[in-house]
Formats: structure tokens, C-alpha cells, sequence
């Protein structure tokens, strides 16, 4: 049985014609609405069709928990906007692994070691000159973090947690320092070592904006909002790339090869390639005058094009992250003095269009976060295809806490989804012509 309510005992049953009825258990969490159990089907000799998920849970999860009708994200219990204003980062990732925010000794440790794992083996930067100079960034990150694994064989046991957690306090401190190697790789300039001296936000800029040739100095502004993009896209329950993590990891596949699964799903732009998607249509579209020409071919059936940033396959209201990420974008805007933007510009407008438009109204398309963090991350100088990086920076947390989550569950397996097959039916391989000929007359020699 997963970990759900076991006083709530109710069932659901199938009716099949000519058979006796089945039952199915109707289970409940503790919050969110009733799940029908439907694993004894398939003893009945029976499978669902739900293609994308849209009504499958894969799993039971204490992590995150998401009322897409209500725009209600919570991590652990604690609201997305309380934890964006009054945690940081770090506390996030202690919360999302463990269950709790962690007291001023235990953040204080976690810190120490985090700081204490930030660089990487000197044997790695060669594998970066195997790539292209031109490579996107997340080539880079897919093929070097699942890397990782050949590198840290003294805690790869998925059975021990502190190994576990070991693994964990790697990935969370290592990958921002790749993913600045993978920028600096990018622009030819060299890698700048991790500063322990500097959080989690500011040394990410440290590494990705200081040069050897002169100081860096951080502007606490910028670093607070990169912090809470990290907080605002830590998690968010069974996603595309979470669900990519835990289905490599039901096999036992080691977690740095998990995590490469995870960054390689979240590359689409249907998912955490969104707000590099959305900031190329924005710059696109270009001037305000060309939105109505954009939107109506968003509305085109025939038009495969969507306005990217908009929407969301589970919040059918307003993203609970956007809200926050909207103000954050005002605080950096108004820090780096930028008003008059093209990109804002087209950005403003747009979200005005779409809000009122009754497509977007009667099909609940509202500004997801990724609207918003392109803004802000372009507006910091961070380039667009570094968007999705730290969009997997920030994921780390959450597809390592599943991941060692599904450990612990004693209702995991394998994953191993059915299909309708839809293909020819039985069939033999027909003789060639040319092999009937040889056949004939090699029975006519015979007689
Ligand atoms: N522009 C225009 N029309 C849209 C859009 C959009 N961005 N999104 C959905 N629709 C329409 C869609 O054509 C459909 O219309 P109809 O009912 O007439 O056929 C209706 O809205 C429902 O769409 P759907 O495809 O069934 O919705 P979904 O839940 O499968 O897709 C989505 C969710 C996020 C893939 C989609 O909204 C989309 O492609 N958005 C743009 C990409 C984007 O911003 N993704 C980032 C999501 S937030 C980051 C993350 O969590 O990963």
C-alpha cells in the first residue's frame, strides 16, 4: 500500500460487461483529491490509456504538492511565496531533502558543506575542450553531470543514506560551478574557481562574471533574485524531468546518470526550455505593433506556433511563482535603471493582450513563471542559452529529493509503462521472388 490515509477505506468499482464487478481501492492523500488504485487491473488482464499522464499518479510523494485549479505550490507544507521571501535557497534544498527547514546549527553545517563541495575534479575541465565552442550549453551539462558518475565511486551505494546525501550535497554544490564552466567555456574566457566566501546566488555570478583581470563586486539586488529564481523552480512535484529522474532511477541507475536524464527532458521547450523559447519570440516579435500578428497565429490551429511562457499543463490560474517572479522582475528593472526596453516593452504589452483576450480567458492561459525569469536573466546579462541551465541548477534539489525519495518507498518499481498496440497484426515473412525460383529448381534437380 503507499503512504497514504489508511482509515480512509472506500472503493470504486469497474463494471465490465459479462464480468463480475472489480474493486478498486479509492486512496487518499493527505491533501488533493481521492485516487482511484488501479494496479490490480492488470492481474485482471486489463491496462489504462492515460498518454502524458494527465490522470496517472506514478507515485506517492511527501515533497511538493500543487492545486493547479487554486495556484497553490507548497514545499513540504510551507507556501512557494513564504519560502521565496522568508528562506533562501539553501534552507530550500535542506527542506525539500529532509522534510524540515533546518535549525541555525543544522544550516549551518549543511552551508559549510555545501561550500566545502563546489569544485569539481580537475580532470573534467578537459572534457569540456571535447565539445564544440558553439555546443548549447545543456549538450554541455547532460554529458559532463552524468560524467559526475565516473568521478565520486566512494558514495555510489543507492541503498545507504548517507551516501545518498552525500551524492545530494555534490549535486547541489557542483552544478552551478559546471554550469559557469560551461558559459566561460563558451565565450573562450577562463574558469573562475568557486569563492567560499560568497552564498550560494552570488558565488554562481562570481563564477559565471569575474575574469582573473579585474574585481568582481556582486550587487546584492541581482544575487537576492537569482536566489529566488533557484527557490521558485527548486521543485514542483512530477514534472516531465522529475519524472525522468525517478524512472531511470527505478532501475537502480546511479543518481549523476539520473540527474543527466533529468537536464536532457528538461531541454524542451514545452518545459524548462520555455523562458529561453519565450525570450527568442519576444525578441522576435520585436516591437509592440507586431504582438496582434503573434497572437493570432498562437490561435491558429493550423499554426503550430505558441506564445511561449504561457500556460501550464496543471495551473489552469495564475502560476503561484509568477506572481513572485512579476515583483522580482520589477526590483531588478528598477535596480539596473532599465525603463525603456524593447523586450519589456513587448513583454508588458503582451501580458496585457493575452489577459484580456477571451482565447487565452476561456483556455486559462495565464503567464507562467518562465515569462518572468527570462526577463529578469536578461535583463542581469545572463545569455539566453544559459536560461534552461539555470533552470537545472535549480531543479537539482528537487530530482535528487525524489530520487532518494523513491528509495525509501516501499511501493517502488521498476517503471515500466503498457502501451495499445495499434501495429500490424501476425504475419509471415513472404518468400522473395527470386528465392522462390532458386527453391523451385532446386527441387527440380532433385526429381
Ligand atoms: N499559446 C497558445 N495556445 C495555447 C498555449 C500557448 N502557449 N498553451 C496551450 N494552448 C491552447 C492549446 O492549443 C489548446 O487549445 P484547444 O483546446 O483549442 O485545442 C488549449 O490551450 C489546451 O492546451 P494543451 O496543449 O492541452 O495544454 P497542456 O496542458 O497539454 O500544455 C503547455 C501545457 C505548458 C505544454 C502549453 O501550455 C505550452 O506549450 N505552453 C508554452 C510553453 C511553456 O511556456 N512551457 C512552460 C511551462 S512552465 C515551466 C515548467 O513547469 O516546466
Amino acid at each position: 500500500m503507499p503512504d497514504v490515509n489508511p482509515e480512509f477505506v472506500k472503493y470504486a468499482e469497474l463494471h465490465i460487461p459479462g464480468r463480475d464487478p472489480i474493486k478498486l481501492p479509492i486512496l487518499k492523500g493527505t491533501m488533493g483529491p481521492e485516487v482511484i488504485d488501479i494496479r490490480a487491473l492488470g492481474k485482471e488482464g486489463y491496462f489504462t490509456f492515460d498518454p502524458g499522464f494527465v490522470s496517472t499518479a506514478s507515485c506517492s510523494s511527501r515533497i511538493t504538492f500543487i492545486d493547479g485549479a487554486k495556484g497553490i505550490l507548497l514545499y513540504r507544507g510551507y507556501p512557494i511565496d513564504q519560502l521565496a521571501t522568508k528562506a533562501n535557497y539553501l534552507k530550500t534544498c535542506y527542506l525539500l531533502f529532509k522534510g524540515e527547514l533546518p535549525t541555525p546549527a543544522q544550516y549551518e553545517e549543511f552551508e559549510y558543506k555545501v561550500k566545502h563541495h563546489t569544485l569539481i575534479h580537475e580532470q573534467i575541465n578537459s572534457l569540456f575542450q571535447a565539445f564544440r565552442r558553439d555546443s548549447h550549453p545543456m549538450a554541455l551539462m547532460c554529458g559532463i553531470a552524468g560524467a559526475l558518475s565516473a568521478f565520486y565511486h566512494d558514495n555510489l551505494d543507492i541503498y545507504d543514506p548517507e551516501h545518498r546525501e552525500n551524492t545530494m550535497i555534490r549535486l547541489i554544490a557542483k552544478m552551478p560551478t559546471l554550469a559557469a564552466m560551461a558559459y566561460k567555456y563558451s565565450i573562450g574566457q577562463p574558469f573562475m574557481y568557486p569563492r567560499n566566501d560568497l552564498d550560494f546566488a552570488a558565488n554562481f555570478l562570481h563564477m559565471m562574471f569575474a575574469t582573473p583581470a579585474e574585481d568582481y563586486k556582486v550587487n546584492p539586488v541581482i544575487a537576492k533574485a537569482m536566489d529566488r529564481i533557484f527557490i521558485l523552480h527548486a521543485d514542483h512535484e512530477q514534472n516531465a524531468s522529475t519524472s525522468s529522474v525517478r524512472l531511470a532511477g527505478s532501475s537502480g541507475a546511479n543518481p549523476y546518470a539520473c540527474i543527466a536524464a533529468g537536464i536532457a527532458s528538461l531541454w524542451g521547450p514545452a518545459h524548462g526550455g520555455a523562458n529561453e523559447a519565450c525570450l527568442r519570440m519576444l525578441e522576435q516579435i520585436g516591437t509592440c505593433d507586431r504582438i496582434p500578428e503573434f497572437v493570432a497565429r498562437a490561435k491558429d490551429k493550423n499554426d503550430p506556433f505558441r506564445l511561449s511562457g504561457f500556460g501550464h499543463r496543471v495551473y489552469k490560474t495564475y502560476d503561484p511563482r509568477a506572481v513572485v517572479m512579476r515583483e522580482t522582475c520589477h526590483e531588478v528593472l528598477n535596480e539596473l535603471h532599465i525603463k525603456d526596453h524593447p523586450i519589456l516593452d513587448v513583454a508588458t504589452e503582451l501580458e496585457k493582450i493575452a489577459l484580456s483576450d477571451e482565447y487565452f480567458i476561456e483556455r486559462h492561459l495565464y503567464p507562467n513563471v518562465d515569462f518572468y525569469s527570462g526577463i529578469i536573466l536578461n535583463a542581469i546579462g545572463i545569455p539566453t542559452s544559459m536560461f534552461t541551465v539555470i533552470f537545472a541548477i535549480a531543479r537539482t534539489i528537487g530530482w535528487i529529493s525524489h530520487w532518494n525519495e523513491m528509495q525509501e518507498m516501499p511501493e517502488s518499481r521498476i517503471g515500466r509503462p503498457r502501451q495499445i498496440y495499434v501495429g500490424k497484426t501476425l504475419r509471415d515473412i513472404k518468400a522473395s521472388p527470386a528465392r522462390r525460383r532458386s527453391a523451385k529448381s532446386s527441387a527440380a534437380t532433385k526429381i
